[in-house]
Order: structure tokens, then sequence, then C-alpha cells
């Protein structure tokens, strides 16, 4: 499973989560299961398990198969997790796709490999995907698309091209469409923000981790931690602010917890990671 994605911070998040033997803990976005596994090699802690990608669920239940009668997972948005009465010890959220998502081709979430512009990391939705997207919103909603979720600063320019040029139905044809239109001198490709903003769009995934930082301290017995992991600024800024905003917590990290310079030499993508920590108050302490 390493192969597929190297888990990152996973010394940091489980110092952060003060993880106790016996404890109950939710891994909100489990994907090949690293931070899990981590979890569970805690003598007789118990985690459920949620991701909304099936591929993902299957693949962490191999990997996590020594540990299955402590484990339990769920497909599902962690925006429409329903714990019931369970209180969890500690919550962790990765965010973003896994590299296995990013690497699948067929899933259409990169420029490099020809598929068809779906990107869904829940392939049991409805949609929209990429290629709605891109085929169905007038030019004015495409390059607030590419402002706002990829800070792409030829949004309108790129927006334009692509409403000449459609239908485009595959990765490789909105890549060419974008390379045509701008010409980068910057080391990535010119199409990566493009791509990124139509995966947060097709996912919603600024809206859900809203409703997950809404959500979740509730999840948390008193004293309980919350971990996330997020991997650029569109995702980290709503943790930080929600965070600071909320009488249920207790902000632990003033600073974000970034990767060692070893972890970013063996795992080039742990250098964007961010990882903030909070602590669910005691009830007495939230009338204080
Ligand atoms: C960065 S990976 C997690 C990697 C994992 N921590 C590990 O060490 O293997 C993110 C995972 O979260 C899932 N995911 C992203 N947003 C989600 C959401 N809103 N609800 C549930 N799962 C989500 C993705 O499908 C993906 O499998």
């Amino acid at each position: 499973m390493e192969t597929l994605h190297r888990s990152v911070l996973i010394e940091e998040t489980l110092a952060g989560l003060q993880i106790r033997p016996g404890g109950i803990y939710l891994d909100a976005t489990v994907g090949l299961g690293g931070h899990a596994e981590a979890i569970l090699r805690i003598a007789c802690t118990q985690v459920v398990a949620l991701d909304q990608d099936a591929v993902a669920i299957g693949l962490a239940a191999q990997r996590l198969q020594p540990f299955e009668d402590r484990v339990r997972f769920e497909q599902t948005n962690f925006a429409d997790f329903e714990p019931g009465d369970q209180q969890f010890d500690g919550i962790v959220a990765d965010l973003g796709v896994s590299s296995m998502q990013l690497d699948s081709p067929e899933r259409g979430f990169s420029w490099r490999y020809e598929a068809a512009l779906d990107m869904r990391m829940d392939t049991t939705s409805e949609g929209p995907t990429a290629a709605d997207l891109i085929n169905f919103s007038s030019a004015e909603e495409l390059a607030n698309i590419f402002w706002q979720f990829g800070e792409e600063r030829f949004s309108r320019r790129i927006a334009r091209r692509i409403v000449e040029r459609r239908p485009l139905y595959t990765t490789t044809a909105l890549a060419q469409v974008v390379a045509s239109t701008i010409h980068s001198r910057q080391p990535i490709h010119p199409a990566t923000r493009v791509f990124q903003a139509l995966r947060i769009a097709v996912n919603r995934e600024l809206a859900v981790l809203e409703t997950f930082l809404a959500r979740s301290p509730d999840w948390v017995r008193g004293g309980g931690h919350l971990a996330v992991i997020s991997f650029h600024s569109l995702e980290d800024r709503p943790v930080k602010h929600r965070w600071r905003e909320d009488p249920r917590l207790e902000v632990l990290t003033r600073k974000p917890i970034t990767s060692s310079e070893a972890e970013i030499k063996s795992n080039p993508r742990a250098r964007s990671a961010k990882l903030r920590i909070a602590r669910r108050r005691l009830s007495e302490e939230s009338s204080l």
C-alpha cells in the first residue's frame, strides 16, 4: 500500500491526538489506511474508518485485515457521517485525494493520463462529473471555479477558450486547450491549477469541509482531540478560522505543524502538508 500512497505526518498526528491504549478513534478519510494502521498498532484501540471512495475502503480493508476485529468501515462522505451515541477519543482527517486516486488513470484526476473527465471521489454519486462542469457551465461559472478553487490568474481567458472548443470529454483534450491558452514559464504543467479547481468543485470539497468542521467537535468527548491535515491554503484557512471561533474547542497549534526535511526528502508530497490540532473542551470549561 505504501507504494500507492505515502502517508504524511504520522508521528506528529499520533502525538497530537495523544492516542491512548483502548481508545476509540475516527479516521474520517481512511484512504490507504496509513493513519488508521498507526493508531491500531497501539494496544486495544478501535477505529471507525470512513471514506467516500469504495476503492479506497477496499484497499484499506486489505491493509487493516490484521486488526479486523478492532476496525469498522463505512463508505460515506464525512459531512454525512452519523455517529449515533458514539463519542470518540479523537478524530483525524487527512484531506484531499490520495496518490492512488491521482495515479489511477481511469479516475480522470490527472492531466498525465488520457481518461474521461470524471474526478468524482465517490463514483456512485450522481455527479456532476468534471465533464459536466466543463461542457455545461457558462464561461463566467468556469472562470469562477478556476479562480476560487485554483487561484488561476488566467481563469477568464482559459474559460473563454474552453467554451469555444467544447465539447471536451477527456483529460488530455482539456489539458491541451489550457496549455494552448497560457504560456506559463512555471515548472508545473499549465493545467495543474485548472485540474485542482475542477476536482474541488466536482467533490464540493470546501462545502463538505465546512460541514465537517461544524459537526465533528460534537463527535469527540470532552478532553479528546481533533487533527486535520490539509494540503493547500483553501483547506487550511477554514480549519484555522472555524476552530478559532468555536467555543467547543481549544486550538493547540498556533502555527500548523509541518513535515521535517527528512520526510519531505523521502516524500515530496509532504512539502505542502499542514497539521492542526484542537482539543474538545470539557463541559465545565465551555461554560466558564
Ligand atoms: C489523503 S487521502 C488519506 C490517506 C490516509 N490518511 C493514509 O494514510 O492512507 C484522502 C482520502 O480521503 C478521502 N476523502 C476526501 N474527502 C472526503 C470526504 N469528504 N469524505 C470522505 N472521504 C473523503 C479520499 O477519497 C481519499 O481516499
